[in-house]
């Protein structure tokens, strides 16, 4: 079992390897992922939605990014682990962005991190990309402009959005990224960004073309309700699962067939 590190995923692109990630934000499921071979877990500020119920990713603090992702590094051997920087952790100055940065490797343990915008974060990911602490990129669909998209919108479908986003990619990889999430975009478009750019793309609502994938765990193991965008496939239905398990659980309580013998001490 070999380690995962950012120079295997440049070699993945190189030699049309695909790219797996997956969200994780705690020791167990990070082990199970790991453990199944998954190349990268982000720890996403999506722990927001999935796990603490909010509607948006924007109340998401780096105490608890670095709760999280203590948690997740434990659970991981072989996976490249990378932590979201949550908003307003890197877009009020550089100085504090690398601040933010720093301390989610110095205490949370991660092993790069993630940042959202194009060109209006270049400066940022350059910043932290120079003090030796890797950054993905991520542009497109970015939670945390919610506001500014109207609602969580595909984007890039105009002319002058695609130029946009293409310029985007290209600043990313020029300030440094090692990689970059392509969120909610045209496959067409996604596939230009991708053979445009030395860096991997990884693709989360932007089809087949990127050079690797990402999901929220919660969404491809049908644990987020009836919450399911177009892009997401439920690879199994465990909500459904542990509902049976939970209620033949409840059912043997209420009939005293639990515990039995087996389950008891003498
Ligand atoms: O926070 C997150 O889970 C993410 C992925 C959707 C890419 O940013």
């Amino acid at each position: 079992m070999k380690k995962v590190t950012i120079l295997d995923l440049q070699k993945m692109k190189n030699e049309a390897v695909k790219i797996s990630m997956l969200t994780a934000y705690d020791f167990r499921m990070a082990y199970i992922l790991d453990t199944s071979g998954v190349d990268i877990l982000l720890v996403g500020d999506s722990v927001g939605n999935v796990f603490m119920g909010e509607d948006n990713t924007l109340s998401v603090t780096v105490d608890q990014m670095i709760y999280h992702t203590r948690a997740v590094v434990r659970g991981r051997k072989r996976s490249l682990v990378v932590t979201d920087m949550p908003f307003m952790s890197y877009q009020v100055s550089v100085e504090e962005a690398r601040r933010n940065a720093g301390r989610m490797v110095k205490e949370g343990g991660a092993e790069a991190v993630k940042i959202e915008g194009g060109e209006n974060a270049a400066a940022v990911i350059q910043a932290i990309s120079d003090m030796d602490v890797p950054v993905m990129g991520h542009i497109g669909l970015t939670p945390q402009s919610i506001h500014r998209m109207g609602g969580y919108r595909i984007q890039g479908r105009e002319e002058q959005q695609k130029q946009k986003l293409m310029a985007d990619a290209v600043a990313v990889e020029r300030a440094g990224a090692f990689a970059v999430v392509l969120e909610g975009i045209p496959q067409k478009l996604a596939k230009k960004i991708t053979e445009k750019l030395k860096i991997p793309t990884i693709g989360i609502g932007a089809g087949l073309d990127c050079d690797g994938q990402v999901l929220v765990i919660n969404d491809m193991l049908g644990l987020s309700g009836k919450f399911r965008p177009k892009f997401v496939k439920q690879y199994v239905q465990l909500e459904r699962v542990i509902q049976e398990a939970v209620s033949t659980y409840i059912d043997e309580v209420k009939a005293q067939k639990f515990p039995q013998d087996e389950f008891s001490f003498s």
